[in-house]
């Protein structure tokens, strides 16, 4: 009887471990909580340790940039994408002229989406341009009503506003297939398929080492990691694949990872390819490194709708400084560019490898002071939002509609 228990359909007696960080350390990651009680944020060396997973080193990056035959990305440069599982094997792919596809999502949870969202988006379609490869996107609109206080309508509604916010990074139409849970899954027998194979590999026991779940938690956050897993294997997309078995790897913020190692464990029992992931770090909130932007506290963020005016406010009055009390304090001692939440952004936003290097310089002497600093993080920031928006307001219905049709996607 023991031993049955611990058996699932499939074959597997293996345990799953408990993959959230959260053993009364200073830091916390799961799907749905991340924070940092530490003054420099989150320890991401630590929780590669703690996952299991493998850091992005020189080595990688040197190896990417050959087989690519392109500058890595300054969000890969600079270690923001910090993190991977089988990479290598991905990388291999390529060379070898071998395709993949591209998988990533969101879970559609506020009406307007805060650049932190964008962060993963914008590192996608620079992948997707590098290596001209198909991408789906998972709206996860049945998550978010499962999770919160969201109805059924208004989750999927959330769902249609994201699409445009996320169309609007500037993804090829002719290479991505957008999809929301509650449309989707009804009308592809194949993935609802896929669904039910992983529902067979894992049980009860396994999601709440994962994902902590308890007696009193409904059953639709139980079965729903089977959803966000069966993205992972191309067999659920015959319009796309006509049922051929395509390697896929997942662009994420480290915080999905527990989702992935689920479906990786899974893959491996279904006899299907382990899907590779490459992990982000969080963009911070406004406030400090401890924290990541949150879409319910305006303060916190800087939205993808904010006008220029905004934007400068926000930094101005919010961004948290590394820079000392008193101007003349500040040169004599300089600032402090692991806490200074405007360097931070500038090293997500800012290209230019050899600007941002004079800027530490600048700012860790005291030359720079942090209203200039502050200055030149809106400077940079502001065109990108800018640009963003020129390009949202000309993602119309009929725009959207074509990311989501079912279609052959160019491989
Ligand atoms: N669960 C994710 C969220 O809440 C959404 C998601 C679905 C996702 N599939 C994904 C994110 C794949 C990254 C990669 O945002």
């Amino acid at each position: 009887m023991a031993e049955a228990a611990s058996r699932t359909p499939c074959g597997a007696g293996e345990q799953l471990n408990n993959l959230s960080l959260n053993d009364g350390e200073d830091d916390f990651v799961d799907p749905w909580t991340v924070s940092s009680k530490s003054e420099t944020g989150i320890d991401y060396d630590k929780l590669i340790r703690k996952f299991g997973s493998q850091k992005i080193d020189e080595e990688l990056l040197h190896r990417f940039e050959k087989v690519t035959g392109k500058k890595a990305h300054p969000l890969l440069r600079r270690g923001i994408f910090f993190s991977h599982r089988d990479l290598q094997s991905i990388l291999n792919l390529h060379e070898a002229g071998k395709k993949f596809y591209l998988y990533t999502g969101r879970g559609p949870s506020s009406e307007s989406m805060h650049i932190g969202h964008m962060i993963p988006f914008m590192f996608t379609k620079w992948l997707q341009d590098t290596f001209q490869v198909p991408l789906i996107i998972q709206l996860t609109d049945d998550e978010k009503a499962l999770w919160r206080d969201i109805k059924i309508e208004d989750a999927r509604q959330m769902a249609f506003n994201n699409a445009k916010d996320i169309i609007a990074v500037g993804f090829d139409p002719k290479r991505t297939f957008i999809f929301n849970d509650l449309d989707f899954i009804g009308k592809c027998p194949e993935f609802y398929q896929n669904m039910v194979r992983v529902q067979k590999c894992v049980t009860f026991n396994q999601v709440k080492g994962i994902f902590g779940f308890g007696d009193g938690d409904v059953i639709g956050k139980i079965t729903f990691p089977s959803i966000e897993a069966a993205t992972a294997f191309s067999t659920s997309f015959p319009f796309i694949f006509e049922n051929k078995i395509v390697p896929c790897l997942i662009p994420c913020a480290v915080d999905q990872d527990p989702y992935f190692r689920m479906t990786r464990d899974v893959a491996a029992r279904l006899k299907l390819p382990k899907p590779s992931l490459i992990h982000s770090s969080f963009l911070p909130a406004l406030q400090g490194v401890q924290h990541k932007m949150s879409a319910s506290d305006p303060n916190t963020s800087i939205f993808l709708s904010d006008t220029p005016k905004q934007i400068k406010n926000k930094i101005n009055k919010y961004a948290f400084s590394g820079g000392q009390a008193t101007i003349e304090e500040h040169r004599q001692k300089g600032g402090n560019t692991d806490v200074d939440i405007s360097y931070k952004y500038l090293t997500f936003f800012l290209d230019d490898d050899e600007k941002l290097e004079q800027i530490k310089k600048d700012y860790e002497s005291g030359a720079l002071l942090t209203g200039e600093l502050k200055k030149i993080a809106i400077d940079t920031i502001t065109p990108i939002l800018q640009d963003y928006q020129t390009r949202r307001a000309k993602v119309t219905d009929d725009v959207m509609q074509e990311f989501f049709t079912l279609r052959k996607l160019e491989i």
